[in-house]
Order: C-alpha cells, then structure tokens, then sequence
C-alpha cells in the first residue's frame, strides 16, 4: 500500500516548487561533482601504478554517471515542467539565474564530454565500473590530447565559480530575502522559508 503522504506528492514540478524527482537529481549531481572534484584534483598527484589506475577508472566512471544523470533532468525538465519565479524575484536577478542554471547544464555536458575527449585522445579504453565498454569520441592525437586536458581543466574551474555563485544567491534568498528559493529546492518541511512561502502551503 502506498503511504498518504506519497499518494499525494505529484512526482512532476509544480508552479511552486520543485518535485522529489528533480529535487533527487539536484542534490545527487552535487554530491557526485563534490567526490569528482576531490578524485580529479589529487589523482594526478598519486605515484603511478594499480592505485592510480583504479583512480582514474572511478573518475571516469562517475563522470560517465554524471553525464546520463544530467541527461535525464534535462529530458525530466522538459517533461515535468518548472516552477514558476519565486514571488517578488527582480526581473534582473530571474534573468541573471536563469543564465547561470543554463550555463551550469552546459557545463555538465561540456566537462564530462570533455574528460571522455582527453580519455579517447590518449588511446585509452573507456569502461563504466567495469561493466561495458564505450566508445571512443576521438581518435589518437597528441595534441587533441593536450588541448582536451586543459579544456577540461579549465571548465572545471568555470563551474566551481558558479557554483560558488549559484549556492551563495541561494543562501543569500534564504537568509535575507526570505522567500522559498532554497525551500523549494528541498523536500516539504525540511527548511521554514518565512513568510513569502506562504502561498505554498499544500
Ligand atoms: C562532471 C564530471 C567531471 C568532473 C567534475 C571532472 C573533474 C576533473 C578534474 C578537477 C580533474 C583534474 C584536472 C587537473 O588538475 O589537471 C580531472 C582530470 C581528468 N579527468 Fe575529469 N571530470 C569529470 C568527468 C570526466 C570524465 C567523464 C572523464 C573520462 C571519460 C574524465 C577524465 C579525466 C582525465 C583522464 C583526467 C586527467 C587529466 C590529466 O591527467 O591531466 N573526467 N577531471
Ligand atoms: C550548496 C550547493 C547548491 C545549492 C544551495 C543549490 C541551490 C539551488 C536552488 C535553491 C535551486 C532552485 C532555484 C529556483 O527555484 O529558482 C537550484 C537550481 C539549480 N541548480 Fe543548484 N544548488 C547547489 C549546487 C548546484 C550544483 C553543484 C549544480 C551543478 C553543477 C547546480 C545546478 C543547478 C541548476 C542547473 C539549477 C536550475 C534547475 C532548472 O532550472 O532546471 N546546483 N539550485
């Protein structure tokens, strides 16, 4: 039997808030860029050998993850919806953060893409947790190669400025605004997001 409380949560985006489904993959994706974070930039540093390679097999593997996962919210957004603007939002800020959300998909795609180029440029089999094989995106090429490793490089870092950013506007809602930006990002009840939530009571 399914509980009441389930019954009744839609699993698709409403005009107030964001659903469980989008919520999840909100919330996965930034724990999985947190551990990709850690892994990409002390792998390079390991001494070479089974470690390392297990290392880099992992990161691939994730970011792999990363990729499907991105790919699924977006097909999920465009299915389920969005909210709408949080009440009382200044058009500026609507526009700034709706460049910044597109920007960190784009970036989603763009530096797994990119790690999956540095990876095929090398000559390097690709293989997801040592399931199934993938293909390779480009062919070997030195310089291809080195490129790639500073695009990836350099995106990476792109994205840790927005997500500073990106957490710091939400922070910044919830604190001072006070309106229900974070708490519709969160599951119902987890966060009081003062009194510009109250059109959101179920
Ligand atoms: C969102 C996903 C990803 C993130 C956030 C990420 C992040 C990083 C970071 C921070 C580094 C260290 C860069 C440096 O200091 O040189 C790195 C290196 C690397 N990444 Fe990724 N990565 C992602 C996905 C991937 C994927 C999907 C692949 C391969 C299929 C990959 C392959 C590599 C390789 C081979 C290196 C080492 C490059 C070198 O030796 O300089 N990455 N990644
Ligand atoms: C502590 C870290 C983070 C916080 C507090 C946070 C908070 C939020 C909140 C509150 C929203 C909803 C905004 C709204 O309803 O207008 C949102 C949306 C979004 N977040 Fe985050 N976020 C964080 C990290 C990340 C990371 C790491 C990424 C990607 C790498 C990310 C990508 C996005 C995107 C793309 C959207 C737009 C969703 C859409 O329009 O489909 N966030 N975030």
């Amino acid at each position: 039997m399914i509980p009441m409380t389930l019954k009744n949560m839609p699993l698709k985006n409403t005009p107030e808030r964001w659903g469980p489904i989008s919520q999840l993959l909100h919330w996965t994706i930034l724990v999985l860029i947190l551990v990709m974070a850690y892994l990409g930039l002390t792998m390079t540093e390991l001494p070479n050998g089974l470690d390392k390679i297990r290392t880099y097999a992992l990161h691939k593997s994730i970011g792999l993850t990363i990729l499907g996962l991105v790919t699924l919210r977006v097909l999920w957004r465009l299915y389920a919806g969005t909210p709408e603007p949080v009440p009382g939002t200044p058009t500026w800020q609507e526009r700034i953060a709706s460049l910044t959300h597109f920007a960190l998909y784009v970036l989603l795609f763009a530096i797994p893409l990119s790690g999956w180029v540095v990876n095929s440029s090398a000559g390097f089999p690709l293989q997801w947790f040592g399931l199934f094989n993938l293909p390779a995106i480009a062919g070997k090429d030195h310089d291809l190669h080195e490129l790639s490793e500073v695009v990836h490089e350099v995106l990476f870092w792109i994205l840790v400025a927005l997500v500073f950013m990106h957490a710091a506007a939400a922070f910044y809602h919830h604190l001072f605004q006070r309106d229900a930006t974070l708490a519709r990002m969160l599951p119902r009840g987890w966060l009081s997001s003062g009194p510009k939530e109250n059109h959101d009571v179920a």
